[in-house]
């Protein structure tokens, strides 16, 4: 019998006696994880655990119990929550290089890896660092040696994510059916701002602050931000935060430093985050969901904290406003947040007429359309535009003449469709009525003609 099993047999004999003492139980699992006896080693850490919750350096141990057993996954799943604490242990990085490594998610491993030696230089790991230079997939055919490995570390520049492209729209508010008073706000405190930022100054309002949208899906929420960039003749960068925040670990920060960069260098530009939600405290379905730090990096940029955001205009929308952060409806970020509800009767009319723009059509009865339709959002509309004009195209092709679209045609495909924003509301309704906290959703309980708690005293956009 080796000194060391008397050691453990003693400490077991000590465990039994004290029972809830936590370094005891975590005493004796490093013993059990450096003899290899990976299955006792864990069940130690998690009683280890269970006495003392909170502690890091358990939670890593536990980790690597697992991950000696083999078990990637269930090690990565305590690593990651490790990680995306405010932070995360140095061991905790190192490991989770190894974990990620071991589950094939190269570029993840090499980013923690150098979030781990930046953490602590002693922890660099030359067989580890060898390994995640070499024979990558997808990186260059030479390795660069180790030492000129390039991490991408806080206040270097970042390329900005692929996905933001800056366009020139060619959209302006005419484009926009209905939705006047969401363009009036729109104009008051985006576009005039801009334009007139002197009579702004002698009023002593300050500029900056952006708008945010919420709403149903399909309802123009992104249209209408497209068109405010062409109404000002501005460049557009449209996000989706759901992209931004679910790539590599570490990165969302950078990937957010560019975007906004990008905007500043093209200014003036309207700068739209879509699905701003994956910003929200209360996410729990994204693998890295967004962390305090991504939070904070986003807020500072908004605050333009170490650069200025003259001219570039912001506007935000989303879909789930209750997974939203708090911090975002604070002054001079997304103060105003706005419901935007199914287009009504006079907007839908408005929405056919220009979705039909340019199209062969008969005179067309939009009121009477428009009154067949409700609960349609703009893109139903659209959807139901596009079928009749297909169904005519398929009789033009077959009996070569080119008929034009008529009430009827879009009232025989209207029938087929069913409107989606009735979903929506299904779960709107429920937050409305039970999380409805400084009248935050009357607008929505004022569509649904259901009593708010009139706190808000906020008009609707409707009606
Ligand atoms: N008010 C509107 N005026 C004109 N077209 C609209 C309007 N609302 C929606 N649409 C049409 O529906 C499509 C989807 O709308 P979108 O702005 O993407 O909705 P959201 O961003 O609210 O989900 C748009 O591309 C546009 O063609
Ligand atoms: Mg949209």
């Amino acid at each position: 019998m080796s000194s060391n099993e008397d050691v453990i047999r003693a400490l077991q004999a000590a465990v039994a006696a004290t029972p809830d003492s936590a370094p005891l139980h975590k005493h004796l699992a490093d013993l059990l994880l450096a003899s290899g006896d990976y299955v006792e080693a864990a069940k130690s850490y998690r009683r280890a655990l269970d006495l003392a919750p909170d502690d890091n350096g358990i939670k890593t141990a536990l980790a690597e119990a697992y991950f000696r057993q083999n078990k990637v996954d269930v090690a990565l799943v305590i690593l990651e929550e490790l990680l995306r604490g405010p932070q995360p242990p140095a061991p905790a990085l190192l490991l989770a290089a190894r974990a990620y490594l071991a589950a094939g998610e190269h570029a993840t491993a090499v980013r923690v890896y150098g979030h781990a030696i930046a953490a602590d230089p002693t922890l660099a790991d030359e067989d580890l660092a060898r390994r995640l230079t070499g024979g990558a997939p997808g990186t260059t055919a030479t390795p660069p040696p180790e030492n000129e490995l390039v991490f991408v570390t806080a206040g270097e520049e970042a390329a900005p994510p692929p996905s933001s492209d800056v366009e020139r729209p060619q959209l302006t508010f005419k484009d926009v059916g209905g939705m006047e008073k969401l363009k009036d706000e729109i104009r008051m405190k985006i576009i005039h701002p801009l334009t007139h930022p002197e009579i702004y100054r002698a009023y002593g309002k300050t500029l900056g602050g952006g708008i945010l949208m919420y709403g149903p899906p399909g309802c123009g929420k992104t249209h209408l931000a497209r068109a405010t960039a062409g109404e000002v003749n501005a460049h557009f960068l449209a996000v989706g935060l759901h992209d931004v925040l679910d790539m590599y670990l570490g990165q969302s920060e950078h990937n957010l430093h560019a975007i906004f960069e990008l905007a500043r260098a093209n200014t003036p530009c309207v700068l739209f985050f879509d699905e701003v939600d994956a910003l929200g405290a209360s996410r729990s379905d994204m693998r890295y969901s967004a962390g305090r730090q991504v939070i904070n990096q986003f807020l500072s940029e908004l605050d333009g904290v170490n650069t200025s955001n003259e001219g570039v205009l912001v506007l935000a929308a989303t879909n789930a406003p209750w997974h939203l952060d708090a911090a975002l409806r604070r002054p001079g970020r997304f103060d105003r947040v706005i419901f935007v509800p199914p287009p009504d009767v006079e907007a839908r009319a408005a929405i056919l007429q220009i979705l039909l723009a340019g199209k062969p059509t008969d005179k067309i009865d939009y009121g009477r359309l428009a009154r067949q339709t409700e609960d349609f959002s703009g893109a139903d509309l659209r959807g139901a535009v596009d079928m009749a004009v297909e169904n005519k195209l398929r009789e033009a092709m077959r009996t070569g003449v080119v008929a034009p679209v008529r009430t009827t045609d879009l009232l025989d495909v209207i029938k087929t469709i069913h409107p989606t924003t009735k979903e929506w509301f299904a779960t709107a309704r429920n937050y409305a009525i039970y999380s409805n906290q400084s009248g935050l959703y009357d607008d929505i309980l004022a569509y649904l003609k259901l009593p708010g708690n009139g706190s808000g005293g906020r008009k609707g956009l409707f009606g």
